[in-house]
């Protein structure tokens, strides 16, 4: 493959560079797979490819309106209708950015600098849990704080931040002449799939006067379904809300989003008036030139193939896709409570649930070994195994300090009878792998 990199002098004939790639991109995770269940897996529609190779074709700078108003105007106006559907104000707007990770990035820029004077920025903190995505501390860093700026808030038992826990956070940094300035929270933990108390949360930024972010990158889509948007009620009082199409709205990679309150804050942080773009840098409400509203000054329309996908499904067809993935992951819950050994570690939330096998205590293999290391090794052997059998690729995460199977069913095309499979043929794995680790003695704790 690494040889493959290398260009030839001479041209290469058409087929055979199109039977290399197709070579070369053999060697993946299928993410879009039905039975890919770990990270946040890509359910692609087929529509994002046609949508996403149209956008491609037309190739429109869709840095400014003089460049692309077509595009532009379109792109504007979904982020509008996105933002409608969060309940954000009409001040608010935003910018299809590369992902979750630019999107909050983006967000604690512009909270900086809606929040802080410069000199205030050593003094500043930031408050988020130990479940926040790692791309928050990422982006706090990026944007010039340091990490010990960053507050980890106690959660409950449900892994939500605890607003009392917050509130004495908050008042022990003023109290030590500290600065807070935002709140990270987040609707879709990644573990997880569970929602901070928004509400919550939005009362405490508002009577402190702190920056309400919602990082929403993949939960934010359940705003799209009918049955289940009460989840993210509290989510409009946010400041800021990431969410990604290339999540949990079947888009091809990139498409994420940034949504603010008030569009003038991402212009205030991002907007240059550099002299060679003063042709095409006039901007109206009419015309927006999204190079003023983030990081990048070329960026393709990236909101285009989400218009596409939107209208060819239409909207019942996207509830239904998104309700299908909250039904999957609780039918999971319900099959594995019925197996002997499973432990459910945290409740189906969004799609996402965590489990695990404890096997039989007749199956520990004694002479003084901890239980919850075994059961570690045995998880992760599960794991292992069930991808390397093509069974399914449930993988391991770690909410508590014990390892878990995590499943995200995010899948359209998995039914209910084939997750039944899968739980049966893991429930097997399971207890052929704790046989066989007792019989072996092959643990070395
Ligand atoms: C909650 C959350 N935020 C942010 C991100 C980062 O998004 P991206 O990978 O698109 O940068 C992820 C990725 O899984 C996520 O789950």
């Amino acid at each position: 493959m690494r040889n493959a990199a290398r260009p030839g002098t001479h041209a290469s004939p058409l087929n055979q560079v199109v039977a290399d790639m197709a070579k070369i991109m053999s060697h993946r995770i299928a993410m879009d797979h039905p039975r890919f269940f770990g990270f946040i897996p890509s359910p692609v529609d087929e529509n994002s490819f046609l949508g996403s190779i149209l956008t491609t074709m037309y190739n429109v700078g869709a840095g400014s309106w003089y460049q692309s108003s077509g595009a532009s105007t379109v792109e504007d106006s979904l982020i509008k209708w996105l933002a409608e559907q969060a309940g954000f104000p009409s001040s608010s707007g935003g910018i299809f950015v590369s992902g979750g990770s630019v999107a909050n990035l983006t967000a604690i820029v512009t909270a900086r600098d809606a929040k802080l004077q410069f000199e205030q920025r050593p003094k500043a903190v930031i408050y988020m849990s130990e479940q926040t995505h790692s791309s928050m501390a990422k982006g706090i860093v990026v944007a010039g704080f340091h990490r010990n700026q960053i507050r980890r808030v106690e959660c409950d038992s449900n892994y939500r931040i605890k607003p009392s826990s917050l509130r004495q956070q908050i008042e022990s940094d003023r109290k030590n002449g500290l600065i807070p300035f935002m709140i990270a929270a987040t609707c879709g933990l990644t573990n997880t799939g569970g929602i901070d108390d928004l509400n919550g949360l939005a009362d405490i930024a508002e009577s402190e006067n702190l920056w309400l972010h919602v990082d929403g990158a993949y939960g934010a889509s359940i705003l799209l379904s009918k049955t289940h948007r009460h989840c993210a009620d509290g989510i409009g009082r946010a400041d800021s809300l990431t969410w990604d199409a290339h999540k949990w709205l079947f888009q091809t990679y990139d498409c994420g989003l940034i949504l603010v309150r008030d569009k003038r804050d991402l212009v205030e942080s991002f907007a240059t008036g550099a002299s060679y773009i003063r042709d095409a840098d006039e901007a109206s409400s009419e015309k927006v030139n999204f190079w003023n509203r983030g990081i990048e000054m070329s960026r393709p329309a990236r909101g285009m193939k989400l218009w596409f996908t939107l209208q060819r499904l239409g909207l019942d067809k996207v509830s239904d896709m998104i309700d299908h993935g909250v039904d999957l992951a609780e039918f999971a819950a319900l099959v594995f409570r019925g197996f002997e050994n499973w432990e459910i570690l945290s409740p189906a939330q969004l799609g996402i649930l965590n489990f695990r096998y404890v096997p039989p205590t007749s199956q520990l293999p004694g002479n003084g070994v901890d239980f919850d290391q075994f059961c570690d090794k045995v998880n992760a052997e599960i794991s292992r195994l069930a991808v390397e059998r093509d069974i399914a690729a449930p993988l391991t995460t770690r909410i508590t300090k014990v390892l878990n199977l995590r499943m995200c069913t995010v899948s359209p095309h998995l039914s209910r009878n084939q997750l039944f499979e899968v739980i049966q043929s893991l429930d097997s794995v399971a207890k052929e792998v704790s046989a066989s680790f007792v019989k072996k003695r092959i643990l070395k704790i």
